[in-house]
């Protein structure tokens, strides 16, 4: 298979679809969806989108270089939507570790990365993101309050041009990335959201309060923990929902 733009009407899940074809997808395929079936979201929950109104995709990215920096890609790419969002007029937006968009308390894109992780030529990261564009209404059940584009600038988007600035972004920080350029870490740290909240969250499997100084030069968060000054890294931490 030679195309590096995939879409498709329906499927079950674009980062599932990345993954069982990663082996004949190339590097840097594009897999976007108007209707997941099975959207997966973090720590095993499910990501649930209304037909057609949002930008669902996958991007994979196939290099030996992505075990090393694995954390940089998760934060890289909250980064490009957040830099693609504002220019379309959405305003007030910050980064919760380590990689939700959030626009005031509010969460507008959710991302998932998939890792094949084994130190070698073989290896790649799947980048599956959720980005929540036209939805006005959303119903069950919420770790985070969602919000949209729609929602936020009171004006439909065109799912296309979003698509069209979302890739190009997105490939071009992943390059940086891989080029072993970060700099985009420093203007991360600038919109911080969780910097100085004190949350709860589950760190290596218990239940803890925790304080949270901000995001580090390597991507992990340091945060104090039972009185005690932690960094902690991506899949040490998840978040409850707030003040539970
Ligand atoms: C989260 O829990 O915040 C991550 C949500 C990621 C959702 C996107 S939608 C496109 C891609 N395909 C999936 O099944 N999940 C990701």
């Amino acid at each position: 298979m030679c195309l590096k733009r995939l879409s498709f009407k329906k499927i079950d899940s674009t980062s599932a679809f990345t993954k069982r074809r990663r082996f004949v997808l190339r590097n840097f395929t594009f897999v976007s969806a108007k209707y997941q079936t099975a959207g997966r979201g973090r720590t095993g929950r499910t990501w649930e989108s209304k037909k057609g109104e949002n930008l669902l995709f996958s991007f994979l990215v196939k290099d030996s270089k992505c075990k090393d920096v694995f954390a940089y890609l998760s934060m890289c790419s909250a980064f490009a939507v957040k830099s693609v969002l504002e220019k379309f007029g959405v305003r007030d937006l910050s980064i919760k570790w380590p990689n939700d968009v959030y626009v005031g308390g509010k969460k507008i894109c959710g991302i998932l990365l998939d890792g094949c992780l084994l130190g070698g030529k073989d290896d790649d990261v799947i980048i599956g993101v959720g980005i929540n564009v036209n939805q006005s209404e959303f119903s069950g059940e919420f770790l985070q309050q969602p919000t949209s584009v729609y929602l936020q600038t009171g004006k439909k988007q065109s799912i296309k041009r979003i698509k069209k600035e979302a890739y190009s972004t997105l490939e071009k920080e992943v390059k940086k990335v891989l080029n072993g350029d970060l700099s985009f870490v420093e203007e991360i740290k600038k919109i911080d959201f969780l910097k100085g909240k004190s949350v709860y969250a589950e760190v290596c499997g218990e239940k803890k309060l925790v304080t949270v100084k901000g995001i580090n030069d390597d991507c992990s968060l340091k945060a104090i923990v039972e009185g005690k000054e932690v960094n902690l890294f991506f899949g040490e931490i998840s978040f409850h929902a707030e003040d539970k």
